[in-house]
């Protein structure tokens, strides 16, 4: 109960902040009262009929914004905070988030609300894509998302950050599978699932054959939308149901669902298609299963057209809620077994994805060990992290000499400083050189060595970076960052720069260094003309940090000033390519 209703408060705040009077004209909201029909037979909202709503909704705001019919395209991974019961009310809130060429990220927000006690909390959140259908041969070029209050613009800027990610979401997963490491380690059992098994190991292994389902539907008219395409909830819909059914095989009893991947609706669907719908349990873990299900289409005598395939994470509650222990599998040879090494890697992404990039900034543990296999998480991080610090509207101007400006943010965990001022120097060439991290000691002081150790690709690099002792005698600092680089995705974006600390398994910290770290740091570019670039730089202080901003805060230097001063000189004579440098880098 409690836990309800701080979660009731936080929605509230969520709602509330930035929002003012302000609508966004794309802002579609639904609300329906959930009716046995709706429900299965546990009296919960079936979540097949959720995502039917959810995605009606999404489209209707996506196509109040584009003018023109709409498709669903993808939905990120979706976590099912809560179930719903008969006779409470279900609330859901889309809108665009940003536009980009023909697509355009929806944000969806589901919460539930209890008429008797007028309770409210989040059920969960979604982001989806999609895209505007095609006039002819012609794609459609959107018309671009202004943002207006602090909140939209924060959503805005992420939206880009999330938009690279899915794009990469397949390769990914195929580079997890390549990898010769994570392959060793699965077939060694290394991340099998793991200690407290006690009660699972006594639990007979049950056949997944046993939880196959084959399911067909005829898309009917109701099915679909005015343009006669089947909506992409409905097929979700149907998706759940075999899903839902293939579960509770396996565990004869009531499923109830936690989280949906990312996915992606690979070809359209209309009226007349049959859709053929296949289910069976890919892999069991100690507490959940992943089922896994795939939708394709025919009509006549056509061959079948791959519509979409999805994994579903299901658990099973006692009479407490908790989630039981479930019997390990047995796979069937080949598909089967490749399936079930395949639902590890998921697992793997899951939890990355999940305690990477869900989770509230600051709940992300410190220097996450850093791999292949989760970059593109912890590169996510490092710029969303970064741009959610430059979005913080509690900014105050601490103290100021010449043209630079020292501002702060001072929080209960943390005290966050920005240094900002113009330089007459281009600002992609500003991006380039100060992004060269290994050139910063040229004018910042504080980085006595800094040496590349991974270069990952062209966006990010690792690098070891030196720093001098804190206090007198204390010992030198050494650093491991992730440096994530960005250009602007259009038009008036700012160049980022994003700075992190990681752990490399490679370079642990050593006695002769005190091991630091930067919890998020970095550089934001915007272009004033140009010629002229604001650059800012960014620091949630850590203890390494603090002692060197903290006397400039408090008015007793201004080493900032003379840091800056330092850079911007370093930035006006390098501000020319030289030729040499030029043609070497050709
Ligand atoms: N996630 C999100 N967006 C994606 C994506 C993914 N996995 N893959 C492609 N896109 C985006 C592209 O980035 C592009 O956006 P942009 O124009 O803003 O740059 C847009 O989709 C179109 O990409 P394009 O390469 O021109 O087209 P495509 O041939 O890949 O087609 C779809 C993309 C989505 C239109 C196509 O796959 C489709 O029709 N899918 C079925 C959609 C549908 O009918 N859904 C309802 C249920 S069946
Ligand atoms: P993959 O087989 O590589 O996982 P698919 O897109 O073919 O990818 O299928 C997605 C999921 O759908 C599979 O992981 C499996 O769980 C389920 N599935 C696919 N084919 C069948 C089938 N013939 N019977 C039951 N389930 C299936």
């Amino acid at each position: 109960m409690a836990s309800e209703s701080s979660l009731m408060e936080n929605l509230q705040d969520h709602h509330l902040e930035g929002e003012g009077q302000h609508r966004n004209p794309s802002e579609v909201k639904m609300s329906q009262i959930v009716l046995p029909c709706h429900a299965n037979n546990c009296r919960e909202l079936s979540i097949g009929q959720l995502l039917k709503w959810m995605d009606c909704t999404a489209c209707l705001s996506a196509e109040r914004h584009a003018g023109c019919p709409c498709v669903t395209a993808s939905v990120d991974d979706i976590y099912f905070e809560h179930t719903i019961g008969v006779g409470q009310v279900v609330n859901i809130k889309a809108k665009v988030n940003r536009a980009f060429n023909s697509s355009m990220e929806v944000g969806i927000e589901v919460s539930c609300e209890d008429l008797h006690s007028g309770r409210h909390w989040r059920v969960c959140q979604a982001f989806a894509t999609f895209v505007a259908r095609r006039t002819g041969t012609n794609k459609v070029q959107l018309k671009q998302v202004v943002p207006c209050t602090h909140r939209e613009q924060v959503e805005h800027s992420l939206a880009a950050e999330r938009r690279r990610m899915r794009l990469i979401h397949h390769d990914i997963m195929q580079d997890l599978l390549n990898n010769k490491t994570f392959q060793r380690s699965i077939s060694e059992g290394g991340i099998v699932y793991v200690p407290g098994a006690e009660s699972r190991d006594e639990l007979a292994a049950v056949s997944t054959e046993r939880t196959r389902v084959e399911s067909v539907e005829l898309v009917l008219p109701p099915h679909a939308n005015h343009q006669v395409n089947t909506f992409g909830g409905q097929i979700m819909a149907w998706m759940e149901n075999v899903a839902n059914i293939a579960a509770s095989r396996l565990c004869n009893a009531h499923p109830t669902l936690r989280t949906i991947d990312m996915f992606y609706f690979r070809g359209p669907s209309q009226v007349g298609d049959r859709l053929i719908l296949k289910a069976i349990v890919n892999n069991t873990f100690k507490n959940s299963m992943e089922v896994g299900v795939c939708a394709e289409a025919y009509q006549g005598e056509e061959p079948l057209r791959h519509i979409n395939s999805a994994f579903m994470t299901f658990e099973v509650l006692d009479e407490n809620g908790r989630p039981r222990p479930l019997p390990p599998i047995k796979p069937e040879p080949q598909e089967g077994r490749r399936r079930y090494q395949e639902a590890l890697a998921r697992k793997k992404i899951r939890l990355d994805r999940k305690y990477i990039i869900s989770c509230k900034q600051t709940e992300v543990p410190l220097s996450v060990p850093w791999d292949p296999s989760n970059q593109v998480y912890l590169s996510y991080n490092n710029v969303s992290a970064l741009k959610m610090l430059a979005a913080k509207n509690s900014w105050v101007l601490s103290s100021k000499k010449n043209l630079v400006s020292l501002y702060t943010v001072e929080e209960s965990q943390s005290l966050c400083f920005r240094v900002e001022s113009e330089v007459d120097v281009p600002a992609h060439r500003a991006f380039t050189l100060v992004s060269d991290l290994s050139r910063r000691h040229e004018w910042d002081q504080h980085y006595t060595l800094c040496e590349l150790l991974i270069r990952v690709n062209e966006d990010d690099c690792i690098y070891r970076v030196v720093t001098p002792s804190v206090g007198e005698g204390g010992k030198v600092q050494d650093f491991i960052l992730l440096a994530s680089r960005r250009l602007p995705c259009e038009s008036g974006d700012p160049y980022v720069i994003a700075l992190q600390s990681v752990t490399l398994p490679t370079h642990p910290p050593t006695e002769e260094f005190n091991r630091g770290e930067v919890v998020c740091a970095g550089f934001i570019i915007y272009e004033v003309s140009k010629s002229v670039s604001k650059i800012s730089y960014y620091n949630q202080a850590g203890p390494g940090v603090l002692p060197y901003i903290s006397t400039d805060i408090a008015g007793l230097s201004s080493s900032f000033y003379s840091t800056f001063c330092a850079c911007s000189q370093y930035l006006m004579e390098n501000r020319v390519t030289s030729p040499l440098l030029a043609s070497a880098t050709l």
